[in-house]
């Protein structure tokens, strides 16, 4: 029971009613009011205090592999302080060097050595190493010391998660090894109990070709979930189920509605919040942004799962409130405005069946600065999320193609569409709306943060250029939310011991 259990305990003390919302997808900023940059993380707890901390991938425009570990810590999870990078790139050096491949980063403590110990996947930027590294720091947020990269037990190692049993407190590596015929297995391999080098394999899933791998426990049972391969566009994740590490494992099986590619995102990472009043499971992903990987959005999901049945969905929600004190959360509802009922359209923009949206009509043909489509919406007087549900058909069509491909004659590989949306005729404060490739006839949302006065407002969704067009995605409606509330209160600190 040992070492997990008093951290959930002490992560249980240290936090307040959230009153704060958690909006996947959206563009999300820490307390200085920069991007929350840290991408195919893991959470840790600090021992100490309570803290939850983030650990992720630090990518700029400039340098997208390569930037080193971010960290940056909360006690709701919604609320984000900034503690830099806590493992540095250094020039020069054979595995952490800015040329290097720093990804999926994990932090876990280790009671047997009093250490925190962080693992990612080690490599160069043609990916022929394929090891895994490891530094350690005393305290939670670093800065992290270089100890080594290794082969684990003399194998390949690529995406690579970390999970530890809340049952029995030992944590265990996960990993894809590698891309080659002889590879793509999927690993479950025990660390010691000081976290500085892999025991044995535990289990292996043999040839399903899967990443991004994370495992979520409940009181019966263990879930894997993983992605497949396609690259830097979303697939339809997957999970097995077993009674046991060892296994057997189930068959895998999906994890959201179908062709949704998992509401874009892929998995890397889950938690469980052993809240006062319930259990809840977190889905923490990753929305790529092929164009810009840099700015690639956090997807948090909550997931439910029943173990008598042996399922587990991830729901997807535009916003939902989490109080990682109880436990409990709850989706917020926002007036939705129909583009079949409530939009203007001008230009070439029409009104086009589609027995799939609201209605049995979808807005389609929004183009650049003429062909627009202009919703008249209520207002708060705050600034509100509004989110965007959209259809966008240049899709990737996976077939047989691996890499998938574009499913019209001469297509290109867009991955997302760009909008304009502008509050009030306000022209110079054009918002930007990434609105990701769906299947056809599946309708997704993405979040954007408006202003909007108290009462009447407007609305409009032009197209803006990502780099081949400047087609918005067709809109099936709008949800505007209400102002999001104010903290509830300040954490208190928690009792340690
Ligand atoms: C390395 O991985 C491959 C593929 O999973 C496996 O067949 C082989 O036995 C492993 N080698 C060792 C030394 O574990
Ligand atoms: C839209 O209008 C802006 C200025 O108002 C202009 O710079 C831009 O080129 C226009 N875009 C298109 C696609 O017409
Ligand atoms: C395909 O698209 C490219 C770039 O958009 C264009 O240059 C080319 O002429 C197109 N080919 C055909 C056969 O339409």
């Amino acid at each position: 029971m040992a070492v997990f259990k008093t951290m959930a305990t002490l992560a249980l003390a240290a936090t307040t009613a959230s009153g704060k919302w958690i909006v996947p997808g959206a563009r999300w900023y820490d307390t200085d009011g920069n991007i929350f940059n840290a991408h195919a993380g893991g959470l840790a707890v600090d021992r100490d205090s309570g803290r939850f901390f983030w650990f992720g991938e630090h990518k700029t425009e400039e340098r997208e592999e390569g930037g080193g570990i971010a960290c940056y810590s909360s006690e709701d999870l919604a609320t984000w302080e900034s503690h830099g990078l806590c493992l540095e790139p250094v020039e020069g050096h054979e595995y952490i060097s800015p040329d290097n491949v720093i990804q999926r980063p994990k932090v876990q403590y280790s009671e047997a050595d009093k250490k925190y110990h962080m693992w990612w996947h080690a490599d160069d930027s043609k990916y022929s190493l394929l090891l895994q590294g490891h530094a350690t720091s005393d305290t939670i947020q670093g800065p992290y010391t270089f100890d080594k990269a290794v082969a684990p037990l003399g194998n390949w190692s690529q995406d690579f998660g970390l999970f530890t049993d809340f049952k029995d407190g030992r944590s265990y590596a996960l990993y894809s090894n590698g891309d080659t015929v002889e590879g793509r297995d999927n690993y479950l391999t025990v660390f010691n109990e000081e976290l500085t080098d892999l025991d044995e394999v535990v289990y292996r899933w043999p040839k399903f070709d899967l990443e991004a791998p994370t495992i979520i426990q409940t009181e019966k049972s263990y879930y894997a979930l993983m992605s497949h391969k396609t690259g830097y566009r979303p697939n339809n994740v997957v999970a097995f189920r077993a009674d046991k590490l060892e296994g057997p494992w189930s068959q895998p099986f999906m994890v959201s509605p179908a062709y949704t590619r998992t509401f874009s995102t892929q998995s890397g990472f889950s938690w469980r919040i052993e809240g006062t009043k319930r259990t809840t499971y977190l889905y923490m992903a990753d929305q790529w942004d092929l164009n810009s990987i840099w700015e690639s959005r956090n997807v948090w999901l909550p997931m439910e799962i029943d173990d008598r049945k042996g399922t587990l969905d991830v729901l997807w929600h535009d916003i939902f409130d989490l109080d990682v004190k109880t436990g409990v959360w709850k989706p917020v509802k926002g007036k939705e405005y129909f583009a079949a009922k409530h939009a203007k359209l001008s230009g070439d923009a029409y009104l086009q069946e589609a027995n799939f949206a609201n209605f049995g009509r979808i807005a389609t043909g929004i183009y650049g600065n003429e062909s627009k489509a202009t919703f008249e919406v209520q207002g708060a007087g705050a600034d509100q999320w509004v989110s965007f549900y959209h259809q966008n058909i240049d899709d990737m069509g996976f077939g047989d193609q691996p890499m998938g491909q574009p499913d019209r004659i001469n297509g290109t590989w867009q991955i997302r569409r760009i909008s304009s949306v502008i509050v009030n005729g306000d022209e110079d404060n054009v918002h930007t709306l990434y609105q990701k490739d769906t299947h056809k006839g599946v309708i997704l949302s993405t979040p954007l943060k408006l202003p909007l006065k108290k009462g009447k407002n407007t609305i409009t969704v032009g197209g803006l250029d990502n780099g081949f067009d400047v087609k918005g995605a067709d809109l099936d409606k709008l949800v505007v939310y209400p102002p999001e509330p104010k903290k509830r209160g300040k954490g208190h600190h928690p009792h340690t011991g």
